[in-house]
């Protein structure tokens, strides 16, 4: 039979470390994986850093980063200090790196994604399965929806998601941790009827309304899904597991991939106010009493947007939610910057620039979405702590008026 390729796209410092671990993940399982596995860098000239091991070697010109990242196998700029493995191949053409594959990761910060599917519209495999590692959630003048159900709809494919307690520098070294990956296709994927005969682009599709199938939010999808091809590894949840399982990376498989979307999501909200209490210098009751809070408004978004599948336990039992909040909440870069700007008197974009070296927040761009949506539907009231968040971003709010917004609604109730 065939085997799945697979690609990453992004390369970001999360997206080069799940690249390093589906390489090694595909190296081991030969049976279900073409050992390459193809990583799409957005292609910008890099000088080697002066204090990597990699300096005397590479001297001072600015270089192609896919360049530098092919000839050391190590992405200096993203994830420095940390040797990939030699059976990823990084790429700067998006089209080129996702030719063939079945299996396609999307992890890149999610301002960059629109683009990104534009371009790859029409141009992927049409029975391919995705999996998105974005924390965000994309929210237009409809509504709000998550990463992986919108790029699905976009590209005509089914997209899962995975979301834990991941701070990528950690998992890059190798120390453990835990994720959660949320998988639910169709049935038609597992029980493989009716399956097309061959692997080309014309085989035929399914009508998702006539197999019994719903979508995240619980609707009878109305999109079409191309088959996988009998020929392939059954794309389940074995088969997932074995591409991300590592002794280092523990996955757990479930099937609310709402839940786990809206946890890795709205859980840079609470970092950042997490980092605004700690920058106020006020203790760790502070930051445990917002945490609790947007913990609850968590729950409540999710119940409220996406009740008809969130489950609540995804938010308080999996490391997609309680667990995700706690680490990025403690060394996360949402609440490193939101810290030093309260600290220095910054806005969180300039500290963000100055620190991060390229890398992006998720969490200021999903405080301004969320705002926006429950302002859209007069609901910020039972979201304050995700409502002090954009007003102290903005300038609205100062930190030390947390406490008696978040209160309000206890006291009114
Ligand atoms: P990052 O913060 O390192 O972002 C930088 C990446 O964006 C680089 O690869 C850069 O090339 C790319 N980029 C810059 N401009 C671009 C453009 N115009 N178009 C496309 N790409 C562009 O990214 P990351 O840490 O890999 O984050 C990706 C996602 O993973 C985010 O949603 C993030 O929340 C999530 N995440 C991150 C971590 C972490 O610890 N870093 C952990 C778990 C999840
Ligand atoms: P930051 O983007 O705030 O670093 O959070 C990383 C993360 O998602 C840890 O799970």
């Amino acid at each position: 039979g065939r085997k799945h390729k697979v690609t990453v796209v992004g390369s970001g410092n999360w997206g080069s470390t799940i690249s390093k671990i589906v390489a090694e993940n595909t190296k081991l399982y030969k049976d279900l994986f073409e050992p390459e596995v193809q990583m799409w860098v957005f292609e910008e000239d890099v000088v080697v850093p002066a204090d990597s091991r990699h300096a005397a070697a590479a001297g001072s010109a600015p270089q192609k980063l896919t360049a530098i990242i092919n000839e050391y196998h190590e992405n200096v700029k993203y994830l420095p200090g940390i040797t990939l493995p030699d059976n990823l191949i990084a790429n700067p053409s998006l089209l080129d790196a996702v030719q063939d594959s079945t299996i396609l990761i999307f992890n890149l910060p999610h301002q960059f994604i629109h683009n990104v599917c534009d371009q790859l519209k029409g141009k992927i495999v049409p029975f391919a399965r995705g999996v998105s590692c974005i924390k965000g959630v994309n929210v237009a003048a409809d509504g709000v929806s998550l990463f992986s159900e919108w790029i699905g709809e976009d590209l005509d494919i089914y997209v899962g998601a995975l979301s834990g307690a991941n701070i990528a520098n950690e998992i890059a070294a190798e120390k453990w941790s835990e994720t959660t990956i949320a998988y639910d296709p169709p049935t038609m994927d597992n029980s493989r009827a009716p399956t097309p005969r061959s692997a080309s682009p014309s085989v035929g599709t399914v009508d998702l309304a006539q197999v019994p199938h719903k979508d995240a939010r619980g609707r009878t999808s109305k999109s079409k899904l191309t088959p996988v091809p009998a020929e392939y590894p059954p794309l389940d949840h074995e088969c997932l597991r074995k591409l991300f399982h590592r002794p280092y990376f523990h996955v757990q498989m479930v099937s609310d991939v709402a839940g786990v979307s809206l946890g890795g999501a709205l859980k840079n909200v609470v970092a950042l106010a997490a980092g605004f209490v700690e920058g106020r210098g006020w203790g760790d009751n502070a930051k445990a009493a917002v945490m609790r809070i947007g913990l609850m408004e968590m729950v409540r978004f999710g119940k409220e947007f996406f009740g008809e599948t969130v489950q609540t336990g995804t938010f308080t039992e999996s490391s997609a939610g309680v667990a995700d909040l706690i680490t990025s909440s403690s060394g996360g870069r949402n609440f490193r910057c939101a810290k030093m700007a309260i600290e220095q008197g910054l806005p969180v974009s300039e500290v963000e620039k100055r620190e991060l070296n390229g890398q992006k927040l998720q969490g200021t761009l999903t405080a301004f979405e969320v705002h926006s949506f429950l302002s859209t539907r007069d609901r910020l009231r039972d979201y304050p702590l995700f409502t002090a968040v954009n007003d102290i971003l903005v300038g609205k709010a100062q930190v030390d008026d947390i406490p008696s917004l978040v209160s309000k609604i206890d006291h009114d109730e």
